[in-house]
């Protein structure tokens, strides 16, 4: 949530600063602002609304620098204005600061700097951590890299939160500050030029070599170099990574959305969740960042899926996954519940956390609540080096490349992918035959072709996506691997579309739901051929004796669903608990095509962020 942006180099400031941001849109989009020091002070743009408004603004009243920070904001501490967008500034006027996080103590502060005279312009809580880094600057002997540092570790030091920050002072030309404490920050390394972000997407234009900042730790960057050095003052080991993706991964290249580019890209991101992970002479998957051995993967009792969203609605798929093939007993658990839910486990427990961004903040926190009761903690991320990758005792990365659109769509079919092979890793190390795993890695390496017929429907799926766009209701229904999907779908039409969808259990219809459908109530029926196949072809029966409209995504062959159902859309054939993979393909281009024949803002929904990282 907040995307931030730093430069200092040689280059026009303002020019790659709005080019990382439009790149972290995704985070947040309430409001956007800029600053850059251009000699004779600070200059500073601010606008309500989306980056293209700020960038509007800055062509109309350029502002200059090499040295500049810039942020787009979702708000949390106070409303969407002028006023509390960001960069803040202190009470001198001379440092400016852009903030991603809370500062949970800042009425205690700002009510204590008001005592001492400070005035604040901003309902902001990001104000009150100007203000305290300004103070404590002022207090310095000398105004330097190194006091405005100090000042910041002072300040720092009185702060309850989170934060991922960058700074500039006038004082200080050609000078960059970062911190972070809970909220991501990267150092990008370049060339007589060095950047900070919230995620190396916002600098791959300039450098592909980047440092993950840990939490308690400031960096000072000028335009040939760096120094980290941690909150109690001691310098700080550093490892420069290479960023996986080029600029033209992060671009949307001819397609009109982000969110189309990665439903289509899915072919391609399924293959790369399983590439060198297929052992075919073992029948297994090869997995090594568990960092497990067999005998400890053989001693797992229980496992525990979490996460939010999207990611909880595939780690429910995951549990009937492990269920099914590994025949271990899953709890899939709202991560912002786990956190707080002290559920009595048995030691030999394995908890996975599943997460795009690998930032989400109640993820995190069920990650750690997990650690603290002594279990072993296993990330399925997708962002490389991310603090959930890298705060879990070991974890499978997707490979899935930035998604950019706010809507998940490929990170889910990638989470459905690891977690297939997790499956089939505990299976073959308890009770699957050598024959049984060859079968599910032959059907696995099916997948990247079947993916890519499914999506060859989306002209056919626009049409139908055309005909139901004005309903003001939809009801998504399925059984046993494809209710998650239902959820999955009707969170995919909810936030794209603003359409009040809900999901449900195909039998829970009789127990509640099937009281609202009418003519006008469309119900989606994600009906494979599967072990529940005839049960589903009831349940879609009997919205049908009430006049509701269905649409149904069978499996290619079906000839029954075409004689109940009103719009089917049929994908390629699967074992059950690969089906989810394909079905749930037609639903992201269904909701794609429904916001934007109505219109919607396809990448950037009204109030979403992409990675939350406040609770
Ligand atoms: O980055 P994460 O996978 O942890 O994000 C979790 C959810 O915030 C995310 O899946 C959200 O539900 C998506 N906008 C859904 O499309």
């Amino acid at each position: 949530m907040c995307g931030i942006v730093g430069y200092v180099g040689r280059a026009e400031a303002p020019r790659a600063l709005l080019q990382g941001l439009r790149r972290l849109e995704y985070r947040g989009y309430d409001s956007a602002g800029i600053a850059t020091l251009n000699g004779a002070g600070i200059a500073v743009r601010k606008s309500v609304g989306r980056i293209a408004d700020l960038e509007r603004l800055v062509a109309e009243k350029p502002i200059h620098g090499h040295t500049g920070i810039c942020h787009t904001r979702w708000a949390t501490h106070g409303a969407v204005t002028q006023e509390n967008a960001h960069p803040h500034f202190d009470q001198s006027g001379r440092l400016a600061i852009v903030h991603n996080g809370v500062i949970e103590n800042y009425l205690d502060l700002r009510a204590a700097l008001e005592e001492e005279g400070h005035v604040f312009r901003s309902q902001t809580d990001t104000e009150v951590l100007a203000h305290l880094v300004g103070r404590e600057f002022d207090r310095q002997p000398a105004h330097t890299k190194g006091a405005l540092v100090e000042a910041l570790r002072t300040a720092l030091g009185q702060v309850i939160g989170t934060y991922g920050i960058a700074m500039i002072h006038q004082d200080v030309p050609g000078v960059l500050i970062g911190a972070r404490r809970g909220s991501p920050l990267v150092l990008g390394i370049g060339k007589g030029e060095n950047l900070l972000a919230s995620d190396a997407a916002a600098m791959v234009s300039h450098t592909r070599d980047v440092v993950y900042l840990k939490d308690y730790e400031l960096a000072a960057l000028d335009a040939d170099g760096f120094q980290i050095t941690t909150l109690q003052g001691d310098g700080a080991g550093y490892e420069i990574s290479q960023v996986e993706y080029t600029e033209k991964d992060v671009s949307k290249g001819d397609y009109p959305h982000y969110m189309l580019k990665e439903i289509f890209e899915q072919s391609g991101t399924v293959r790369d969740a399983m590439r060198g992970r297929l052992v075919l002479d073992e029948a297994t998957a090869k997995l090594g960042g568990l960092e497990m051995s067999n005998a400890e993967l053989r001693d797992v009792e229980r496992v525990v899926i979490t996460g939010c969203g999207t990611a909880l609605h595939a780690g429910m798929v995951g549990e009937y996954m492990i269920e099914t093939l590994a025949h271990i007993p899953v709890e899939c658990e709202f991560a912002s519940e786990l956190r707080y839910r002290n559920l009595p486990l048995p030691k030999d427990t394995l908890v996975f956390a599943i997460s795009q961004s690998g930032e989400t903040a109640d993820t995190l926190a069920a990650l750690r609540e997990s650690q603290r009761k002594g279990h072993r903690t296993l990330g399925i991320c997708n962002n490389v080096g991310s603090t959930i990758a890298r705060e879990s005792d070991g974890g499978v990365y997707m490979h899935a490349g930035p998604e950019i659109g706010v809507a998940a769509t490929k990170s889910f079919t990638s989470q459905l992918v690891v977690q297939a092979l997790i499956a089939l890793l505990l299976g073959r190390l308890t009770h699957l035959s050598h024959s049984e795993g060859l079968n599910i890695i032959r059907e696995l390496d099916k997948l990247p072709d079947k993916v890519a017929k499914a999506l060859e429907l989306n002209d056919e799926i626009a049409r139908i996506a055309r005909k139901y766009a004005q309903a003001k209701v939809m009801l998504f229904m399925g059984r046993q691997f494809n209710y998650p999907i239902a959820l999955e779908g009707a969170l995919k039409v909810k936030e794209t579309s603003y359409i009040a969808a809900s999901a449900h259990p195909s039998a829970e219809l009789k127990h509640g739901v099937i009281a609202l459908i009418d003519e006008a109530t469309p119900s989606v029926f994600i009906a494979p051929r599967d072990a529940v196949f005839e049960k589903n072809l009831s349940n879609i029966e009997e919205v049908k004796a009430r006049k509701g409209p269905v649409i149904a995504i069978g499996t290619e062959g079906d000839d029954h669903l075409g004689h109940v159902a009103d719009d089917v859309i049929l994908v390629p054939e699967a074992p059950d608990f690969l089906t989810p993979i394909l079905t749930v393909l037609p639903l992201q281009l269904l909701a794609y095509h429904i916001a934007v024949e109505l219109g919607r803002d396809v990448d950037k929904p009204r109030n979403l962020a992409k990675s939350v990282t406040v609770e």
